[in-house]
């Protein structure tokens, strides 16, 4: 993927999730996992995202410091960001015909500029999104790991660049 590709401007918007939008952000999620990165991973890993990524188990974790952001299009959740104690990314998905127009790029803005997302920011980032983290100023931190049949690379944002990027459009 790459800034050279023309696809079409989305107009989105990126704002804190509402309750009535979990399942839907949830299945967002849900459905982006299997198609790019369960593929990876083994099916104890695979299980335990899917229960991870369940509406209730999602607005259960905002009483215990996580946070969620959605890119919403009209009425349409096509992004969504969960967070934990504000410096922790635990779920990240574009929708497969919005990827590469900038939308985690604006979550990520929009929860940093809010004061949700504070550096340093750690992810364990899924191998095939290793790229895109280190797009937006990632860096590894440690060897690839294998944890509860999830296989991911520990990544570390220091600081967040001097100057945001802007959203496309
Ligand atoms: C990773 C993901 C969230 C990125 O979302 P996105 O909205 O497409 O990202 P953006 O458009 O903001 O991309 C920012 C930059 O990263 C690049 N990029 C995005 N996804 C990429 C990928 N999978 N591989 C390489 N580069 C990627 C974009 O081209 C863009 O580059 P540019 O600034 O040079 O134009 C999305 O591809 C996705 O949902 N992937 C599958 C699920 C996943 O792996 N989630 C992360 C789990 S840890």
């Amino acid at each position: 993927m790459s800034s050279s590709e023309s696809k079409p401007p989305v107009a989105i918007h990126c704002r804190p999730l509402r309750p009535d939008e979990a399942d839907e952000a949830c299945a967002l999620a849900r459905s982006v996992f299997d198609r790019y990165v369960a593929p990876e991973q083994d099916e104890k890993g695979c299980r335990m995202f899917h229960r991870f990524a369940q509406p209730s188990a999602l607005l259960r974790r905002h009483k215990t410091r996580y946070a969620t952001w959605v890119a919403v299009d009209g009425p349409r959740v096509v992004g969504v960001l969960h967070v934990h104690a504000r410096n922790h990314l635990s779920l990240l998905f574009t929708a497969p015909e919005r990827q590469g127009r900038g939308i985690a790029r604006q979550l990520l803005h929009t929860a940093a500029t809010s004061g949700g997302l504070i550096a340093p920011v750690t992810v364990n980032a899924s191998p095939n999104a290793v790229t895109f983290y280190a797009k937006v100023g990632f860096t590894p931190d440690g060897p690839e790991l294998l944890k509860n049949g999830v296989r991911h690379q520990p990544m570390r944002l220091s600081e967040w660049p001097s100057s945001a990027p802007a959203p496309r459009p």
